[in-house]
């Protein structure tokens, strides 16, 4: 748990206000009941719906730019934010302007959710300690809603499984992926039946020296942060997959390698910005150039010494750049799966083959050309003609998903036809095949998704 710091600084006198102004209804409420025969006029008006009470554990970027300003700005009939946590006091401060909102920021979890009573928590930490504050929000009483990778551990697994089942809680993860355009178009295909039952399946993602180098960057160079790429990125594309194939992995084999950033430099510094070789350096950033990133990290760095702008050849880097991994699933289907964090460009390959046909999808996120569309699915049957499907998407939001996904969360009763809703078993069973690798690549074998936990 975070260290017990209240940041009593930050309270903003008006929640303070709506707290007592809370009891003080419960109080006249009681009193009424006992006192008076004759409701008011107010009292016989429909009571208005209360708005679903959210605190957030995590004030980083994601939190700030998915979670915090979005909700505040598209739901604010529907939901508050009653407070937000972080191990870092500053960045929660420099959050909550961002956010727009005037909730109180702690450090201490549990004194969050005594003092706020939120109904539901959005955790939004760095990966290894999702698991924690899931658990730990379930058993104080509230929903909790949960950013990509559930965990990243199999003992973390079992503890989120025990107290999801133990305390009836609603838990969501948030697999904004399941909201692609591509995605969806290609789970519509296969409840169509154009491929009839699913025999195998390859996907590969690719990341440019852009984007797969940031990771070198942040907290996810270290394996004990974010379980390596394999449970950090992958947890989407292992979540596609299970999805797309409505089946459950039973095996898994990996190999992996760290072939470019880390050790493999040829020259090495602290951060960007206090490099001596930032002249030559192909991965050279200047995060000062960023406001936004400034304000939250940079400004933040003399509480916590996190360094956003860490230098991609540390040679203490233990995750991979390059991986590749086997899953069997109980359906039979076999998939290849495939991650470069250095490629020239940016995007994914997935091609499902099956009993009655085919789907190729090439999804365009960068390259040096322009491509016919931003998502191209191709749809072959065993017989007859194929034909094309071209997508467009937005260019903010990845591409339109982040809002259909907040959309599904906080819009009440809306429909799920392609089942996208994720909860604790989708969580659980996308790390654990991330986690499986990890342990295939260390043990050298395949190793089995049921002996990682029990359900
Ligand atoms: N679904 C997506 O597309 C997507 C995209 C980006 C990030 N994410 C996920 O969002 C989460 C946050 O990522 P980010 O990019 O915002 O990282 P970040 O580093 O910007 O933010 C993480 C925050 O967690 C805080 N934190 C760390 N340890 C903590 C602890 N023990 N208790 C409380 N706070 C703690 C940090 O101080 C930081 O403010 C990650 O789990 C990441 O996988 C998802």
């Amino acid at each position: 748990m975070a260290e017990a710091i209240r940041n009593g600084a930050s309270r903003s006198t008006s929640s303070v206000g709506s707290v007592h102004r809370r009891v003080f209804m419960r109080q006249a409420g009681a009193i009424g009941v006992a006192i008076s025969t004759l409701p008011s006029a107010a009292a016989l008006a429909p009571p208005a719906a209360a708005k679903r009470r959210l605190a957030m554990v995590g004030t980083g970027q994601r939190g700030v730019g998915s979670w915090g300003a979005p909700v505040v700005a598209s739901y604010a009939e529907l939901v508050e934010f009653v407070a937000l946590c972080d191990v870092n006091p500053e960045r929660a401060a420099v959050a909550r302007g961002m956010i727009g909102t005037d909730a109180p920021t702690f450090t201490d979890f549990d004194a969050m959710v005594r003092e706020a009573k939120p109904d539901t928590v959005i955790v939004t930490t760095i990966d290894s300690r999702h698991a924690e504050y899931v658990c730990r929000a379930l058993r104080l009483g509230c929903d909790v809603i949960c950013e990509k990778p559930l965990c990243t551990t199999a003992r973390q697994a079992q503890d989120i499984l025990d107290a999801h089942k133990q305390t009836g809680r609603q838990l969501t993860v948030t697999f904004n992926a399941r909201h692609d355009a591509g995605a969806m178009k290609v789970k519509e295909l296969l409840l169509a039946g154009e491929v009839g039952e699913i025999l195998q399946v390859t996907y590969d993602e690719f990341l440019d020296r852009r984007h797969g180098a940031d990771y070198f960057r942040r907290w996810h160079a270290f394996a004990e942060n974010s379980g390596t790429l394999l449970c950090h990125k992958s947890s989407h594309q292992f979540d596609q997959l299970n999805w797309w194939l409505d089946a459950a992995p039973v095996e898994v084999t990996a190999h992996g390698r760290l072939a470019v950033y880390g050790h493999n430099g040829p020259f090495r510094h602290t951060t960007c910005r206090a490099c001596t070789f930032k002249q030559r350096c192909e991965f050279a950033w200047d995060i000062t150039r960023d406001e936004r990133l400034t304000k939250l990290y940079v400004e933040c760095e003399d509480q916590d010494g996190y360094f956003r702008d860490a230098c991609v050849y540390r040679n203490g880097i233990d995750i991979h750049d390059t991986a590749v991994v086997q899953i069997r699933y109980d359906s039979g289907a076999l998939v290849n799966y495939s991650l470069n964090a250095a490629a020239p460009c940016e995007g994914e390959m997935l091609v499902i083959n099956g009993t009655r046909g085919r789907i190729e999808m090439r999804n365009f996120d960068r390259q040096p050309w322009k491509p016919a569309a931003d998502i191209e699915i191709r749809v072959i049957p065993t017989a007859g003609a194929s034909r094309v499907i071209p997508i467009d998407t937005d260019d903010e939001d990845h591409g339109g998903a982040d809002v259909r996904l907040r959309d599904a969360i906080f819009r009440p009763g809306a429909a799920d036809p392609l089942g996208q809703r994720a909860g604790v078993r989708a969580g659980v069973m996308s790390s654990l095949i991330g986690i499986a690798a990890v342990n295939s690549m260390g043990e050298r074998r395949p190793v089995r998704i049921a002996d990682l936990v029990a359900w």
